[in-house]
This record gives structure tokens, sequence and C-alpha cells, in this order.
């Protein structure tokens, strides 16, 4: 056995020189970044700047990068977008409270809520982006929630969501804005949003603020995120939030990924997004003449989700002969898979994937039904008193009755669930085993 495990496995999966469909957004490409980053890894010095107190050469990067997406302040986080949603939740509700949130959510922003004492009220998604997606929030739904809550200190959404579909910011943000609340999404998955023929990143389009999770789909470092504010009052508070939840060593190859990044875009960025829109197009016609068709409705237009089971192939079986074809997409369920495609991805890695639609074993898997989601349960803890509770791992049968101290979400970037605080129900006792999973932590 090797002396250095992580390592080993990083060497071995290399050699399998698979084309990447999967975060992060360089690719590992020698064209991306440079490949001397090693000798860059400095620390707080005269010379580099202190990211929570950045006065220097991290601020003047801070302020390209303010201009880049025309916000009133962008920050750099080297803690991934995580840090940026717990800094953009302390910013609306440091003190905890009540805030208005969709139900497609990633794990770090439960966590958030619990460290912030923050109650969720769950904004749920209508199912209109397909079968087995989660579908969108709409703004309908915002304005009755609002003015049932009126003491909401923020709307939080996720958009785009792991699969691409966006919610309509413009309508939703509208809303917001004329009942005095902001409006915070992660964008996580849509960064480059703001770099396509069409701009439809989320500030752009009205939001308050964003996370967006530079790495997933810009040549940036793993960890390497944009905090972006539109409303000054959240400006002078930031660096302060930002350095509540972050490291006191960020990574300055991180950062300086961030800088080189806000660079390439403004260099040569739109064209390289221009010619990637096209090449998805093309695969996903192609896909769609199989029958394997995208999710309906707004979504981003380089992220391809293909709903292989339409066709008569799980996404996971479908995921399967695609690495057989050496592509490693990102993530894959019952229902589809999905692969991240950048413009550091070149023509050989699309003919692969390509290849690998073109002799997917359509119709050979089941095409029936997939089951419905169960009741949102009630909550009956808050997620801070149910995640810092004393808990216990038990069999599914026995949880039935018990409040959840765990997120449960079968497909993680889908619906939870069950959530910290909620109530496990025969009914989601019965969808989790459905999907395999058959104990649960709940509180003691
Ligand atoms: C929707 C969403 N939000 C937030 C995150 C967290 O981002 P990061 O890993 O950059 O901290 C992820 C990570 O996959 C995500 O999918």
């Amino acid at each position: 056995m090797s002396d250095t495990p992580l390592y080993t496995a990083l060497l071995e999966h290399q050699q399998k020189n698979r084309a990447s469909f999967h975060t992060p957004g360089h690719k590992n490409a020698a064209n991306s970044l440079p490949a001397d980053l090693l000798s860059l890894d400095f620390t707080e010095l005269p010379d580099t700047d202190s990211l929570f107190e950045a006065e220097g050469a991290i601020l003047k990067a801070e302020q390209r990068a303010t201009e880049l997406f025309h916000s009133a302040r962008t920050l750099f986080s080297a803690g991934g977008c995580t840090l940026c949603l717990q800094a953009m939740l302390f910013l609306v509700a440091p003190r905890g409270g009540t805030v208005l949130f969709d139900r497609v959510l990633h794990r770090s922003v439960v966590h958030t809520m619990a460290l912030l004492n923050i109650t969720p009220v769950w904004l749920l998604p209508r199912p209109n982006s397909g079968r087995g997606l989660p579908g969108r929030v709409e703004s309908a739904d915002v304005l009755t929630a609002l003015q049932k809550h009126p003491d909401a200190k923020a709307v939080f959404l996720t958009s785009p969501d792991y699969y691409g579909v966006l919610a309509d910011i413009s309508a939703i943000s509208a809303v917001c804005r004329k009942n005095g609340v902001p409006l915070l999404v992660d964008n996580a998955h849509g960064t480059h949003l703001a770099f396509l023929k069409e701009n439809r990143h989320p500030l752009s389009l009205g939001a308050s603020a964003t996370a967006c999770s530079a790495h997933k789909t810009l040549p940036v470092l793993t960890g390497g995120a944009w905090l972006n504010l539109a409303e000054p009052t959240f400006v002078a508070d930031a660096k302060h939030a930002m350095s509540l939840f972050g490291s006191t060593s960020p990574s300055y190859p991180i950062m300086a990924s961030l800088d080189i990044a806000r660079s390439w875009v403004q260099n040569s960025g739109y064209t390289a997004f221009a010619e990637l829109e096209e090449r998805v197009a093309a695969i996903r016609k192609l896909a769609a003449r199989l029958g394997i068709p995208a999710p309906e409705g707004e979504c981003d237009p380089i992220r391809l989700t293909l709903r292989t089971l339409e066709a008569g192939i799980t996404g996971t079986s479908a995921a399967e002969h695609f690495r057989n074809c050496g592509v490693e997409p990102e993530y894959a369920d019952t229902a589809q898979v999905v692969l991240i495609a950048t413009p550091f991805n070149n023509e050989s890695d699309f003919k692969r994937v390509e290849n690998a639609i073109c002799t997917l074993p359509l119709g050979k898997e089941m095409s029936g039904t997939l089951p419905a989601l169960p009741t949102l349960p009630p909550m009956l803890l808050t997620p801070r008193e149910a995640l810092f509770s004393t808990s216990e791992q038990v069999s599914l049968a026995q949880s039935v009755g018990k409040i959840a101290a765990e997120t449960a979400c079968p497909c993680p970037p889908g619906v939870p669930i069950v959530m910290p605080g909620e109530k496990i129900t025969d009914e989601i006792a019965e969808f989790l085993r459905g999907y395999g999973i058959f104990s649960l932590k709940v509180v003691k």
C-alpha cells in the first residue's frame, strides 16, 4: 500500500485521462492557469496584503472584480462559495430571525441557519422543469409568503440549480424590492452567467447579493469564489462578515487564480463562452434527436443536463457508460446525468461526449414513474436546536415520529426530504427507504 493514499489516488485518477465534465472549471488544462502557482504560495506579507484587512494588492484585485460585475462591492473568498453564503446571511440576519428559503438549497446554508439561529420559512419549487427535477420557485409564491411573513429579513433562492434550471430572478427581485426585502441568490453554479451572450447573472437581474462559486465554471482553483453585493448598505460590514467564518490563512494561489480568471474573462472570456454556448447547443440537439431532453424552460445555456431516463436509461447507468467512454460527469441520479462544460474543455472532450451519447444503450431500463415527493413535515425545532442537540443514529423504522438531526436528501442537489428540526413521518421513512437510505440521525 502506498504511503500517500490521497496523493496516490489523485495520480491514479489522473492516469485514467478522462475528459473532465465536472468542477473545477479550469479542467486542469495547461492553458488555464500558470503551472507554477506553488511558487506563489505566500502568506500575509507587506507586499502581499491581507484578505480581511485588504488595503493593497488584494483590495485592487477586488476592485477590478467589482468593475467586472458592476457591483457595489465584490469580495474574494478562498473558502469556497460556502464562506460567501455564510457572510451573505450574516449581513441580513446577524442575530437570527425569519428568512424565506427556497427548499432547494445546499447543506452549507442549513448549517449557516444553525450558526446564526435563523428560522426558515420554505418556498417550494413548482415542478415545472421536467420529471425528476426539483423545478422553480415562482414570484407569485414569493409574494404570498412575504405577505404571510412580514417579519422576513430576506428571500434566499438557489439559481441556477445543479441542473442548470434558472428561476425568474427579474420577477422575484421586483417582488422583493416592492416589499423592501433583500433577495439573496446562491449563484454557486452560475458565476459565468454574466459573460454569456445574454447576461443572465442574478446580480444583473436585480438580486441584492449573490454567492458565486467561481471555481465551478471559471479557470479558478478549487475554493475560489466571489461574494457580489449590489446593496451599498451591505458594503461596510462585508469584510467583517467574511472574517467571522473564514480561515486566517486564505490560500494566495486560490486568490491569485480569481484575479487571473477575472483578467481572462475581460480579455477572452466573452468570446470563449459564446463558442461554448454553440458547442453545448449542438450536443443538446444531438441528444434531443435520440429522445434525451434537456430540462424545460429557462436554463443555463452551458450546463449539459441529459434527462436520460426519458430515453429508457437511468442517469447513474448513463454516467457509468460515460466513464467507459472516457468522460467523467459531475453528477448523476435516477433521472439524469449532469456534465459541467467550460471553455477549457477541448474539441476532443466534446467528441467523447458525443460518442458516449450516440452509444448509450437506450430503452433498456425503466421508464415508469418516479415517486412523488412526500408532504413537507412539521418543523418542531429550529435547525439550530436540532443540529446542536444530542443526537443518535437509528434505523429508519425507529426514526418515525422523532425529530431529524440532519438533512436527508437522497439526491443531494435536489429537494431535501427532511431537514434538521422536522418530524420524520411514515411517508418520509417510506420514501427514503425507496432511495436506499436505511438510517437517520435523530434528536435524542
Ligand atoms: C448550490 C450550491 N451552493 C453552494 C455550494 C458550496 O460551494 P463551495 O463548494 O464553493 O463552498 C455548492 C457546492 O456544490 C452548491 O452546489
